[in-house]
């Protein structure tokens, strides 16, 4: 990699890590090794103080009071399929958004097709927001769930999810909120969103390593878990324990991640989520009003910038986003994704679907001068000029 090179793909997984989380996982690695729950042995009782601990940090940033309810998971992927997979039963019908990433839209489709669940899919603005009075008049009776996604991982878009939430417990319908873009960068208090599952990734906002996940599941709330197995409790029974995290947690954890998510979670917490998201939005607002003055370069997204992530997507007239993305690499060293990203109806719902977009998204290593450098490289690409 170049010495220079300009990291802006932080909707994918964010990049670089705090030091500190890297000297977690190595501390981690060469200090403790061993497998949480697995041992009675002192480095064994490390581990498992340590997944405890993490618990604790990501309950905390999420004002959850009791940190059984934090399910560690893969992903944020594996953490929707939990409540996808676990919660819909034949018949079902299910409320969501024409913004969803497919990690929900692919699940939700084959659900259709194996248990015959209805899906609903509320249309969201141009801009990508949802508007909640349209999810409270698409909820009937037999509503079993309602997934919305926190901020759109193709435009930034930041929906209102306490208000949805407050439509759900007025209506006993549960609520799932996609936080993958949003955790660690926008504050996340559970309870205020009334929210009975929130999914995140730890490696995105939150700024821990790839390989890591959470769910939260509330009090109400009890999905079949995807799987079963060992978890170092009640190892005479044969069947899954019924107590939380153990239920959701089978098999060795990824303490590593684990460790190095419990630090990042210490660091966000440090900065806060909300000077993340002020961060991630400033950049957002200087990089939107530079290339509003580049000819040629068209912004996707919102133009309120309280309700916009960071992710900024645009398209160049008559070029094909690949090449765009292609050239930003090989002649500025400008890391951006390109093309749909694993949201075809968001991309549908901005009019971006025939060719997708170049999508910038800042993390909290970004700075205004790195913008100003992505968007000068924009300008010259789009001038049919370059390195
Ligand atoms: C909105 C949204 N939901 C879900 C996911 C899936 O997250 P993960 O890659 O951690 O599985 C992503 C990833 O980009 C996302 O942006």
């Amino acid at each position: 990699m170049k010495e220079d090179a300009i990291y802006m793909d932080n909707a994918a997984t964010s990049w670089p890590k705090p030091p500190s989380v890297l000297e977690a996982m190595v501390f981690y690695q060469e200090r403790i090794g061993a497998s949480a729950g697995r041992g009675g042995y002192r480095r064994a009782i490390d581990a498992s103080r340590l997944i405890f601990d993490a618990r604790e940090a990501v309950a905390g940033l999420f004002g959850v009071t009791d940190s059984k309810r934090i399910i560690f998971t893969l992903n944020c992927t594996e953490a929707l399929n939990i409540v996808l997979r676990g919660w819909l039963r034949e018949g079902d019908r299910v409320v969501t958004t024409s913004m969803e990433h497919n990690s929900v839209a692919r699940p939700l489709n084959h659900l259709k097709q194996e248990r015959g669940i209805e899906v609903v899919y509320v249309p969201c603005s141009p801009e990508g927001l949802l508007d909640p009075d349209d999810v409270a008049r698409a909820l009937k009776a037999e509503t079993r769930l309602v997934a919305v996604i926190h901020a759109s991982n193709v435009c930034g878009a930041v929906n209102d999810v306490v208000a949805v939430g407050r439509i759900c417990r007025e209506r006993g319908v549960p609520f799932l909120v996609d936080a993958a873009q949003s955790a660690g960068a926008i504050p996340i208090e559970a309870g205020e969103t009334n929210a009975d599952f929130l999914a995140f990734p730890g490696h995105k906002g939150l700024m821990g390593p790839l390989g890591t996940g959470v769910l939260y599941v509330g009090p109400d709330v009890r999905p079949e878990p995807l799987y079963q197995g060992g978890t170092g409790t009640d190892s005479d029974q044969t069947f899954q324990p019924e107590a939380l995290p153990d239920y959701y947690e089978a098999g060795s954890h990824n303490a590593i991640g684990v460790a190095g998510l419990k630090a990042a979670c210490e660091f966000v917490a440090e900065v806060t989520p909300k000077a993340m998201g002020a961060h991630k939005a400033r950049l957002a607002e200087r990089f939107v009003a530079a290339v509003d003055e580049v000819p040629g370069v068209t912004y996707y997204g919102p133009r309120d910038f309280s309700r916009q992530a960071g992710v900024c997507s645009v398209k160049l007239e008559g070029m094909d986003a690949a090449m765009v993305g292609h050239r930003l690499d090989a002649d500025y060293g400008i890391m951006a994704r390109t093309g749909l990203h694993c949201s075809p109806l968001a991309h549908r719902t901005l009019g971006t679907i025939d060719s997708g977009t170049v999508r910038f998204s800042f993390g909290y290593y970004n700075d205004e001068e790195q913008v100003d450098v992505a968007v000068r490289a924009l300008a010259e690409i789009a001038r049919g000029k370059g390195r």
